[in-house]
């Protein structure tokens, strides 16, 4: 069949999830399935404000929504539960939208505040990671964030706990939670450690917390890219910075549209960021929480915005080019990814 991509027809839609992806801003504690949320509080016993698979995910702001990520996550408690939902969410990924490798987020805080031990934790990710990659061929790696509601002292704390359990699947620190309150120079310790230690870093940041942010993330703690940073296009000076250093963006439509307030794809910051010469890259950031996954995220956005095939490709290559692999595995993916979507292209478009 072959199409014309300039609106967002059910032939493109289906072009946009099947292309290979890269994910690099996915957070494992939001990608619970509601039915395994409400399976693992039966397990437990945990009593759920409801068991209505429907319902368990309703909020309207950054807070509300940090509030049912506690309350969903509470129900993770043995290495198995964090293994079922390392698995499930990346069995979602490849279903839903061709995912290929991610580099998923989690808060070690939110678990061990609860008595979870950090064995526990980052041994159950992997091994539902390992078991995800057998069945289904993708591959993931592991970023430790920090809350930035701790204290500093606790993220410094975590990011030692974290370094003496570590594996080599887990490769990188990054920070997350609401970031007006809590900006990041409060956290540059936790950072320094890191980086000594040889983690690869990155933040989020000037998603509700100003273009200043930019500069601290890259300069105080030594980020190698950054997650969201849509308020950077309030300072024309620092777009121009990271649009001339390469900096890359991994942006969220979805989560963005409906915590922030930006509903209209077409005119959501991600598109003047585009606009502007800034890379970035497409995630689904806590897909199930946001009624959403990878394969919708490039189906919704670059439909929306009729954007042609070209882009769409620099856009999935800028997410092969931003992970953290070595140069070599990532040629090797580039290769294999131009490859699919040559294919892909001669299926789908005209
Ligand atoms: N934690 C999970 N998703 C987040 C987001 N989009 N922003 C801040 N903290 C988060
Ligand atoms: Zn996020």
């Amino acid at each position: 069949m072959t199409i014309s991509p300039t609106g967002a027809t059910p032939e493109y839609e289906q072009y946009l999830r099947r292309l290979p992806k890269v994910e690099l801003h996915c957070h494992v504690e939001g990608t619970l399935r509601p039915g395994t949320v409400v399976e693992l509080a039966a397990k437990h016993g945990i009593a759920l404000p409801t068991t209505q698979v429907d319902e368990v995910y309703r909020y309207s702001t950054i807070y509300e929504f940090l509030e049912i990520y506690r309350t969903v996550n509470s129900t993770v408690i043995d290495r198995e539960d964090f293994a079922r939902i390392a698995y499930e969410t990346l069995q979602d990924g490849v279903e839903l939208g061709n995912l290929k490798y991610r580099e998923m987020f989690f808060n070690p805080t939110l678990h061990t505040a609860r008595g979870i031990p950090m064995a526990t934790v980052i041994d159950g990710l992997i091994e539902g990671a390992k078991a995800a990659e057998t069945d289904f061929g993708v591959r993931c790696a592991f970023i430790a964030d920090v809350y930035r509601q701790d204290p500093p002292p606790v993220a410094r704390q975590m990011v030692e706990e974290v370094l003496a359990h570590r594996r080599p699947e887990l490769i990188g620190l990054g920070m997350d939670a609401a970031e007006a309150p809590d900006p990041p120079e409060k956290f540059v310790e936790a950072y320094r450690v890191a980086k000594a230690a040889g983690l690869r870093l990155t933040s989020h940041c000037a998603e509700d917390g100003p273009a200043a942010n930019v500069t601290t993330c890259l300069d105080l703690l030594g980020c190698e890219r950054l997650d969201h940073g849509y308020h950077i296009l309030e300072d024309p000076a620092v777009v121009a910075r990271c649009r001339d250093e390469g900096v890359t963006f991994t942006v969220c439509p979805t989560s963005t549209a409906v915590v922030y307030g930006w509903p209209d794809l077409t005119t959501h910051p991600i598109t003047k960021m585009i606009d502007a010469g800034l890379r970035v890259m497409l995630n689904s950031d806590d897909p199930t929480m946001f009624h959403t996954d990878i394969g919708t995220e490039y189906a919704k956005f670059c439909g929306q915005n009729n954007f042609r095939p070209e882009l769409v490709r620099q856009l999935v290559v800028q997410g092969v080019e931003a992970a953290w692999l070595d140069d070599i595995d990532k040629a090797a993916m580039r290769r294999a990814f131009e490859t699919e979507i040559d294919e892909l292209d001669r299926e789908y478009v005209s």
